[in-house]
């Protein structure tokens, strides 16, 4: 099997978990003050290590429960459930991610709308797909006539103050703001044209690498939000559609800067 079939076969069993699950009883525990998990990530984790395991038990996994391969440059990376918080309340926005990385470049990607049903692949260098059509970024091409998301970061209860300054700053120079609680759906967001650029704080690797790679083979772009490169391990994340991606640069360092 070809391994972004892998990756979907894998998203998808943990996708069937995820939706067998929806409105039952959760058993919830907290990693965090608003930080929780529930026996549905585990479960979702257990299948996927299980899944990737039966088809390439040579790459080793990082993923977000378990942890693991922190320190392998070819390995799966894995979010069992992004939007735990969303799935927990019942709000519809929740998906699985999982990325394939070989020596240090992500390779394969690919996103499960477990409330849509909707499998979204990227393989480096062929493009992007979801539910059977090519994904293409938007065309807006000024942050004034941009739809963004953003989500908050866990450490917000502390941090507050820092976070918010960028959040007024783009309210005030783009057409809108949204938040729909997973990392994941935001990347899809970006890659399908539905909105025009997305960053947030405070990310782990399982949050971004397969959406990463699908908004690049959309036709986007992904830095860190000074423009250069990304560090996976502790991502500050700028996608876009490209075409504003150095007015969006330009408002973070700003605000890095005097931050
Ligand atoms: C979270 C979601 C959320 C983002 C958090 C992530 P989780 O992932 O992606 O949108 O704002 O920073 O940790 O905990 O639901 O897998
Ligand atoms: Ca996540
Ligand atoms: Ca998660």
């Amino acid at each position: 099997m070809a391994l972004v079939g892998v990756a979907e076969a894998a998203a998808r069993r943990a996708g069937r978990i995820i939706e067998a699950a929806s409105g039952s009883l959760l058993q919830v525990t907290h990693k965090g003050a608003i930080d929780m998990v529930t026996q549905v990530d585990l479960a979702a984790e257990d299948a996927i290590r299980a899944e990737l395991a039966v088809h390439t038990p040579e790459i080793p996994v990082l993923a977000e429960e378990g942890g693991g391969a922190w320190d392998a440059s070819t390995r799966w990376i894995v979010d069992p459930l992004d939007g735990t918080t969303n799935f927990i309340h019942g709000y519809p926005s929740y998906a699985v991610s999982i990325a394939l990385q070989v020596d240090g470049r992500l390779e394969v990607g690919c996103i499960y709308d477990a409330v849509n049903g909707i499998a979204y692949t990227a393989v480096r260098g062929s493009g992007a797909r979801g539910d059977g059509q090519r994904l293409k970024v938007s065309e807006a091409a000024r942050l004034d006539h941009a739809l963004l998301v953003t989500g908050f970061p866990y450490d917000r209860r502390t941090e507050i103050d820092r976070y918010l300054p960028f959040v007024r700053a783009f309210l005030m120079r783009s057409q809108g703001l949204r938040r729909a609680g997973a990392a994941a759906m935001d990347f899809v967001a970006v890659a399908c044209g539905r909105v025009d650029g997305y960053w947030e704080f405070g990310l782990n690797p399982w949050d971004v690498a397969a959406g990463i790679l699908l908004v690049q083979e959309a036709g986007g772009q992904v830095t860190d939000m000074e423009g250069g490169t990304l560090d996976l391990l502790r991502p500050r994340i700028l996608a876009s559609n490209g075409k504003i991606h150095s007015e969006m640069t330009q408002t973070l360092s700003e605000l890095l800067s005097s931050a």
